[in-house]
């Protein structure tokens, strides 16, 4: 074996040479990679002694991808189109050996391959639409010759890799293979040369394109498809336009025609957003004290206090990752609705697809319920979802503090209460934490894991490795009044009140959020979620909310009884105005002595979102955020904000923070000291800085 550069290695197998990518940890196309994919196969075309050619890669997984480090950087020589140019263009077959992900420009080099084989785990994909670019070393072009245009289509603008069997079906790869795989690429590359099977170039298929040119329908209905998930990103309008270039153009000016596309996104704010976004994530893993060798619980068995809303929703999710979990109740019957529930949620998703009906039975096997507390007595972690109330959590965590095992974690699902009164019910509080579910609790990735004054460090550690377990997207919080997420959400609550009493039409305000990019405006949301929730709470805590209430007293809670702040056709769940509520509304507006006028969308955007933005600063100022990012995670997983517009603090640094600043300032004077500028936020202006540079 000789190294060609310190990322590829050259081998020969009697007289196949073989290029082995080794760059840890995902083979990622880094500068040596492409330096020494070029050489190797210029060394080994040039070599009498060597018929065909062989990649593969060392490690967990094919090439996975760019090297996003690079992002952004001069580029460096050599490029990957021009390895992929050499690689189609050797003059002896190239054969590409798969295992793990061949995604993005790993797939890109195998498309410029003559030939593909893979192991059964393999998957393929071209997820660049996930960072709001397009493939653009010519997998747009490539692959619609190779798969078709219709799977082309699916696989670049949803960014979803598929498995080996499906790649073989539609002629991506060859042959699954099994055994060694480098043995196995090689004894492919020897079959194709004694057969003398010719050079299979890509870009010079044209049948599959062909079928579709001259079709501009099969892009309408593409488009169509997938309208609703793709509303207000950039990239994938452009990944179908590049797509038709592999059926319209030549081959040349179709990978021209990609390039420009390309370019267009990659300067886009969507997309920049987007790869902001996609390190952000990746951050909020990092906690500054608790480093990621901190020794976390291990979680074999898990349980949950109470089957209402959320606690079946939590035990499905330690159902889902195999984890047999432990559901305590008050009374059977409760149970029995709370497990018959969750078994509701399996079996839909079952007629559709998604489950086989052994899954639904294995799953709901892993989930044990009982009335009995001593039943968690060996659960490692115990989730407790029972009522709001803090008398109740207390009383909850006191008998836990008896009956599990002393390295138990103690976790709490409140969304408002105090993480540390709730921990000193123990005489354990380091082992609490708090970790916040959002509804539906199967659904929804955030996890917001509310770490108290006391909880140590291996707690918080095993909140956060029990969230990445889970399939969700944890993000570690401090302790204060509605934590990050609904601290935040209540500002743009109480904004929206009063702008319905000054005249802003609920629907109109829904309107503005929803063009802005979030999946639903906030009123119908309220409306779906139901209104007598918070109607109860707020009579039983002798608070009032006058348009709410009102509502609430005509028996509309929402769309389950065909009408809330909108009204519903029956069988329709779109929200029609209703001028029974703009009554009321207006009823209230004149008996507050408020006058009313036209609100444009722009001042409802302003007025809904800086208070959040605002409020965002306090809570960084005060530490319950470790960062800026980890807010905007918040947003983007719990809340709906638009993927590419980044999250509320990357938006408002875009803006500019003294422009909000200053605006924030008109309101206070129009207003009052509600709009007062955080201290924050004031500094950072002042200093012409954003929240991303802290
Ligand atoms: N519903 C949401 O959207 C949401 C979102 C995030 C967090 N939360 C929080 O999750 C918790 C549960 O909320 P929910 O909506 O599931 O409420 P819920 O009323 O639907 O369910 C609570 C369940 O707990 C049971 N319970 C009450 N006391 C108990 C006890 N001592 N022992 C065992 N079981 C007991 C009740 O019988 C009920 O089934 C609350 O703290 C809530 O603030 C709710």
């Amino acid at each position: 074996m000789t190294a060609i550069t310190e990322f590829v290695d050259l081998d020969r197998r009697r007289r196949v040479a073989v290029l082995t990518v080794n760059n840890p940890p995902v083979n990622a196309l880094s500068h040596g990679v492409r330096l020494g994919l070029r050489d190797g196969i210029r060394q080994t075309s040039a070599d009498r002694e060597v018929d065909a050619i062989v990649i593969v890669c060392a490690g967990r997984t094919f090439i996975a991808g760019a090297d996003i480090t690079e992002f952004g950087k001069p580029p460096r020589e050599p490029g990957l189109h021009e390895v992929l140019d050499l690689i189609e263009g050797a003059p002896k077959p190239v054969v590409a050996a798969i295992h793990g992900t061949a995604l993005g420009g790993g797939l890109e080099v195998t498309l410029a391959c003559h030939y593909r084989v893979g192991v059964k785990s393999a998957r393929f994909g071209l997820p660049e639409v996930k960072l709001g670019l397009l493939p653009g070393a010519g997998g747009t072009q490539r692959l619609p010759r190779v798969v078709g245009v219709q799977k082309a289509l699916q696989m670049i603008v949803s960014g979803d890799p598929i498995g080996a069997d499906d790649a073989l079906k539609n002629g991506l790869i060859d042959e699954i293979v099994d055994g060694d795989l480098t043995a196995a690429g090689v004894a492919f590359a020897e079959k194709v040369v004694r057969e003398k099977r010719p050079l299979r170039k890509i870009r010079d298929m044209d049948e599959k394109v062909a079928a579709v040119r001259g079709k501009p329908e099969v892009f309408a209905e593409f488009r169509k498809s997938v309208a609703r998930q793709v509303r207000g990103f950039r990239a994938p309008e452009n990944c179908i336009r590049a797509v038709e270039a592999a059926v319209d153009l030549p081959f040349a000016r179709g990978l021209e025609r990609e390039r420009e596309l390309f370019l267009e996104l990659l300067n886009s704010p969507e997309s920049k957003a987007q790869r902001y976004f996609f390190f952000a994530e990746r951050e909020a893993a990092k906690i500054p004290d608790v480093p990621a060798d901190t020794p976390a619980r291990e979680i074999k068995k898990a349980a949950v206090i109470g089957a209402g809303t959320m606690g079946g929703g939590i035990a499905m999710n330690f159902a889902n990752a195999g984890i047999p979990v432990t559901v305590v109740e008050m009374a059977r019957d409760a149970l029995d609705r709370g497990l018959g529930v969750v078994r509701k949620n399996y079996e839909a998703t079952a007629s559709r697809g998604r489950l086989t009906k052994e899954d639904v039975e294995r799953r709901m096997g892993l989930i044990t319920g009982t009335t009995d507390f001593n039943a968690v007595g060996d659960a490692d972690i115990v989730i407790e979802a029972v009522f709001e109330e803090m008398p109740v959590k207390k009383e909850v965590f006191a008998k836990l503090d008896g009956i599990c095992k002393p390295d138990a974690v103690l976790a709490t699902n409140t969304s408002t209460l105090d993480v540390n009164e709730i921990a000193s019910a123990t005489r354990r509080p380091e082992s609490v934490i708090g970790t916040h579910f959002f509804s539906p609790a199967n659904v929804m990735r955030l996890l917001e894991n509310v770490r108290g004054a006391r909880s140590s460090k291996t707690t918080v550690a095993t909140a956060m490795a029990l969230g990445r377990r889970i399939g969700k997207v944890p993000v570690l919080v401090g302790v204060c009044h509605g934590f990050v997420g609904n601290r935040m959400l209540h500002q743009r609550g109480r904004e929206s009140e009063k702008l319905m009493l000054e005249g802003a039409p609920l629907h109109q305000m829904d309107k503005v959020l929803v063009d802005f990019g979030f999946p639903m405006g906030p009123f119908a949301m309220s409306d779906m979620a139901g209104l007598d929730v918070g109607w109860r709470i707020r009579k039983g805590r002798g608070v009032t909310s006058p348009v709410a209430d009102r509502i609430c007293e005509l028996g509309r809670f929402g769309q389950k009884t065909g009408a809330g702040y909108f009204k519903y056709e029956s069988g329709d769940r779109t929200p029609k105005p209703d001028p029974v509520v703009e009554q009321i509304i207006a009823d209230v507006a004149r008996e507050g002595g408020i006058e009313r006028r036209q609100i444009s969308d722009q001042e409802i955007l302003e007025r809904l979102l800086y208070p959040m933005v605002n409020e965002g600063a306090k809570i960084l100022d005060e530490g319950i955020a470790i960062r800026a990012s980890d807010i905007d995670v918040i947003w983007v997983y719990g809340y709906g904000w638009p993927v590419y517009r980044g999250g509320p603090m990357f938006w408002a640094d875009q803006i500019g923070l003294e422009t909000i600043r200053d605006r924030m300032l008109e309101l206070q004077r129009k207003s009052g000291d509600e709009w007062a500028p955080a201290p924050l936020l004031n500094r950072l202006a002042d200093q012409g800085k954003g929240f991303l540079t802290l």
